[in-house]
């Protein structure tokens, strides 16, 4: 595979995007969305930038989701004004501070739990406002969210009518899509991802309660659930760019990962032992979102495949290599990590390249906004 970096010094260790692979993977989803009447509402956690933010909206992005309140009000400085912010908002500190935001911009949240609930509720009603939210549920992932089916549609019903909020869907991530072994437990996942919210809906509607949005979304499933009738949006986010870990899952050839760690060779102490300087601090320690089979190391030496980023530590990539691998101190490696969304959150910024060298350098603006 050709290198994205053409010259033979850097200031190491950068994160590379190539630009052209970005925007065939933005098209892409987007057409995708299109062809399948779908909302796109892209997960933002993975870049973290003003510049992809403005790709995805010029391609027809109705807004974006984040996880928390800090990346939106990043997002929001940036001119952003439509947000979900996908993640329960506990606490006095975190209802204000979403307030501030629902005040500028058009603003979403997520619910499943009644105190979370209530709490939003009687604080926005204080206000005499009211904040659209998502009741969350849970389709496998094991993380929050209500249990599709009775228990899902219980839960918002209790909760449809407190002042303060209003309801405008069911919304679920099926995560666990990563720990899929085999291709038809990925269409599974997909396929259930879709049913737990149109189930609950069903019942919903049953009950004479209807609600607008049925949101989808994780990159390895997203092309699935959502084509299912009945999903209105999809908020895949590691698709800017994706990774080892989907590669490893099938869900695209390596060519398509846009974002690549550039490190340096700063020792070869026994001949099948390099050190690069990409690190835990550069790389991240997370191997793959929520599964870790099948995937080697920490990411893949493109010129050197076999090769094996077996150890971190903080600045040291300890990498297992062949003695005959004329690897030299100095050499510039690209690595494609397991996990692009962690890579980009260490970064300061992001060193856009295309065929022809240096194209751009996208500053990560919604770096370590983790409040
Ligand atoms: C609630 C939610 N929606 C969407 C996504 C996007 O998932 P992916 O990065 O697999 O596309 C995530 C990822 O963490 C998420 O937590």
């Amino acid at each position: 595979m050709e290198r994205f970096w053409k010259t033979d010094s850097a200031d190491t260790p950068m994160v590379l995007v190539h630009y052209g692979k970005l925007i065939a993977n933005l098209d892409d989803m987007a057409e995708f969305a299109e062809a399948s009447r779908v909302k796109l509402r892209p997960h933002a956690k993975t870049h973290k930038t003003a510049e992809i933010t403005q790709l995805q909206r010029e391609r027809g992005a109705i807004g974006i989701t984040v996880a928390k309140i800090g990346e939106a009000e990043e997002m929001a400085i940036r001119g952003c004004a439509n947000i979900l912010i996908a993640y329960p908002i506990i606490g006095h500190s975190k209802l204000k501070r979403l307030l501030a935001l629902a005040e500028q911009i058009q603003v979403s949240t997520i619910i499943d739990s009644l105190e979370g609930a209530q709490a939003l509720s009687s604080f926005f009603a204080s206000q005499n406002r009211r904040i659209d939210v998502y009741v969350k549920v849970d389709s496998g992932l094991q993380r929050c969210g209500k249990k599709p089916g009775q228990e899902a549609a219980d839960f918002t019903r209790r909760i449809a009518d407190l002042p303060g909020i209003r309801l405008i869907g069911l919304l679920t991530h099926a995560g666990h899509a990563y720990g899929a072994s085999e291709p038809h437990l990925l269409e599974k996942i997909a396929r259930d991802e879709a049913r737990s919210l149109l189930d609950t809906a069903a019942l919903l509607n049953q009950a004479g309660l209807q609600v607008s949005e049925i949101s989808v979304g994780s990159t390895p499933t997203v092309k699935i659930s959502g084509s299912v009738p009945g999903v209105t949006e999809i908020r895949p986010g590691n698709y800017v760019f994706y990774d080892m870990t989907q590669v490893r899952l099938g869900v695209v050839p390596m060519e398509r990962c846009a974002l690549r760690i550039l490190t340096q060779v700063v020792s070869r102490p026994a001949p099948d032992r390099i050190v690069t300087d990409a690190g835990a601090k550069t790389l991240a320690l997370d191997r793959g979102a929520h599964g870790v089979e099948g995937v080697s190391g920490y990411g893949l030496i493109v010129d050197y495949p076999a090769a094996e980023i077996e150890r971190l530590s903080e600045e040291h990539g300890v990498v297992k290599v062949s003695p005959a691998d004329p690897i030299q101190v100095g050499d510039l490696l690209e690595i494609i990590p397991n996990h692009a969304c962690p890579v980009v959150n260490l970064a300061d910024e992001l060193i856009v390249v295309d065929d022809r060298g240096l194209r751009d350098r996208w500053q990560v603006i919604a770096r370590g906004k983790v409040k």
